[in-house]
């Protein structure tokens, strides 16, 4: 049985638009214009046990919505899902006792009290037996290096450790599957690092199921070999990493070291320069040409080292949700 599978599965929000300004708010009163939104558009999606996707698209795709339906905080409109064989808005305990929803712009600690309270009302809260919680409270905690900050009001915390009591909140239950919703946004690049690598050891440890977005391709990159994509509620690509940069880009990068000084007139000629210096360069060129392009530039430039490269990761999903690429993939 996969751990998570949808079929067709859809959300529309409705809401009333607003008018803006007083009397706009006082037509509101008599004729209310009801706006739809498709957040989620139809998704398909198989996941099988033990997998850790990343979950990615632009601001407003309906990654967030798609999480809330499988973790069932929000009904769909239509379509269906089950996360280990239960239809996730039925909120069966069966099933909120092996999941978990972390999202990292929304905290669900207790502010006023210190993290480890919290700890103790989750414990009782999922049933977790004292040798359970003690073998997994002090594992979590050692691993996220918090031992001196659980005892400390939550809302006198940094944002990165806040963070990661919250990690620790959520899996102190041992979820057999976590949604993880940017749980690195706002932290600084080393906080970032140590979510990434206790996300990595706890992925390999329990072997749980992880759907992970976040808009930091770091993040993505080192963590996922599998990527889904989703664009205006439409998923547009679900596979490996690697396929998609192969797929999407159509360029690659020759950087070449030169042992004597070059003009970038010169580089110019064969294909777009992206980077120029008197002894380096990197010129972009299509896919298809990069080996004939490169044969040239070795005949008519002093070339003293060359490599060739795929376009960096970012950019290619920057590019992916700049304009609608759709036909591409
Ligand atoms: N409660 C709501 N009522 C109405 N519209 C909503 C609601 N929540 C989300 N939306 C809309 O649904 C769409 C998808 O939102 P969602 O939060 O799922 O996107 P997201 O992919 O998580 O974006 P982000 O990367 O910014 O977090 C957006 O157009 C958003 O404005
Ligand atoms: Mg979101």
């Amino acid at each position: 049985m996969p751990a998570i599978e949808t079929h067709d599965l859809k959300k529309v929000y409705y809401s009333h638009k607003k008018q803006p300004g007083v009397w706009g708010a006082m037509k509101g009163l008599f004729s209310r214009e009801k706006t739809e939104v498709e957040a989620v558009k139809g998704i398909n999606l198989t996941i099988q046990q033990g997998e850790l996707v990343g979950f990615l698209g632009p601001n407003g795709a309906g990654k967030t919505t798609t999480l809330k339906m499988l973790s069932g905080i929000l009904y769909p409109s239509s379509g269906e899902a089950k996360v280990l064989g239960y239809r996730p808005w039925e909120r069966k305990a069966e099933m909120l006792r092996n999941i978990s929803l972390v999202m990292g712009n929304k905290m669900q600690l207790w502010w006023d009290l210190p993290a480890w309270d919290s700890f103790l009302v989750l414990k009782e809260l999922y049933e977790v037996d004292d040798a359970q919680f003690k073998r997994r409270s002090e594992r979590l905690i050692e691993t996220l290096q918090l031992s001196d900050k659980i005892h400390t009001q939550v809302r006198k915390l940094s944002l990165g450790e806040r963070m990661k009591c919250e990690l620790v909140a959520a899996l102190l239950h041992s979820p057999q599957v976590v949604f993880l919703d940017e749980p690195t946004i706002g932290l600084d690049v080393v906080s970032q690092k140590r979510i990434r690598d206790f996300l990595k050891e706890l992925h390999q440890e329990d072997g749980c199921t992880i759907i992970l977005t976040s808009h930091y391709m770091q993040d993505v990159q080192e963590l996922c070999e599998r990527v889904v994509v989703i664009n205006s509620g439409e998923m547009i690509f679900d596979g490996a990493l690697d396929a998609l940069a192969n797929r999407f880009s159509d360029s690659r990068r020759i950087q070449l070291t030169f042992s004597s000084p070059v003009l970038a007139a010169d580089a110019e000629g064969f294909g777009r320069v992206v980077e120029h210096t008197d002894l380096t360069a990197t010129i972009e060129v299509p896919r298809a040409q990069t080996a004939a392009t490169a044969s040239r530039i070795l005949q008519a430039l002093p070339v003293e080292d060359v490599s060739i490269e795929d376009v960096e990761f970012d950019e290619v999903i920057r590019a992916l949700f700049e304009e609608d690429r759709r036909d591409t993939l």
